[in-house]
């Protein structure tokens, strides 16, 4: 078969629209780039494995920061199975409202991560079992990344997980090695989980337990 045929004979890979939540993430991400830190909703690969520290049995209270299109929504929903409670804290009103429309029955708390304690106050809540964070760390300064992991220390106890994800790409950037440094200081036990690289761009995920009490 000469070059010609083989060129008319290969089959072009089909091209993927974008779905309803890539389209709401851009949208949201060119209002606010800084606070959205990120293109594009996250894989189901990363959901998996930010969420297994989420325990199998019993009825924990898990704490979603960030949630944005729910990319990590439905698999702490799959995991709890109605158990517990689940509280999906978001800043931005556009991906609120998406949430709700899209999880009917979620706790969605319309809040700045900052105040997670008064979130889980009102709710007649003082801890988590679970933090799952996707605050874009990276893209925040040293005072906020402190008061936002002070939230976050406030609300755990001795027994809870903290789970976040870094990029690979921005491992060395100056601000992603000041949030490590920090969590170091926070938790008595940081561990540092494979990168996902069925995720765009590739990430791994943080686990810190034994937080230390601002
Ligand atoms: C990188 S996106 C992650 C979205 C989604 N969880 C995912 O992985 O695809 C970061 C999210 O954090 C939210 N966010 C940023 N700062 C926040 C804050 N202070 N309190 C609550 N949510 C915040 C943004 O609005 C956005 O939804």
């Amino acid at each position: 078969m000469d070059r010609l045929a083989v060129m008319r004979t290969t089959p072009t890979a089909p091209r993927r629209e974008p779905t309803r939540d890539e389209l709401i993430f851009l949208q949201q991400w060119l209002r606010e780039p800084t606070r959205i830190g990120a293109v594009a909703p996250s894989s189901p690969r990363l959901a998996a494995a930010i969420t297994v520290a989420i325990p199998a049995d019993g009825a924990p209270v898990v704490v979603e920061l960030g949630p944005g299109t729910g990319a990590f929504t439905g698999e702490i929903q799959r995991r709890l199975g109605g158990r517990g409670r689940h509280i999906a804290v978001e800043i931005n009103p556009g991906f609120a409202r998406h949430l709700r429309s899209r999880f009917p029955t979620l706790d969605v708390a319309e809040a700045d991560a900052e105040h997670l304690p008064a979130t889980l106050a009102a709710r007649g809540l003082t801890t988590a079992d679970v933090v799952v964070s996707s605050l874009p760390w990276a893209s925040f300064g040293p005072a906020l990344q402190r008061r936002l992991t002070d939230a976050v220390t406030t609300t755990l106890s001795p027994d809870s997980v903290f789970a976040t994800f870094a990029y690979l790409h921005a491992q060395h950037l100056p601000q992603a090695r000041r949030f490590r440094t920090l969590l170091g200081e926070r938790f008595a036990e940081v561990t540092v989980g494979h990168t996902v690289w069925c995720n765009l761009p590739p990430a791994y995920v943080l686990q810190a337990r034994r937080p230390r009490r601002p």
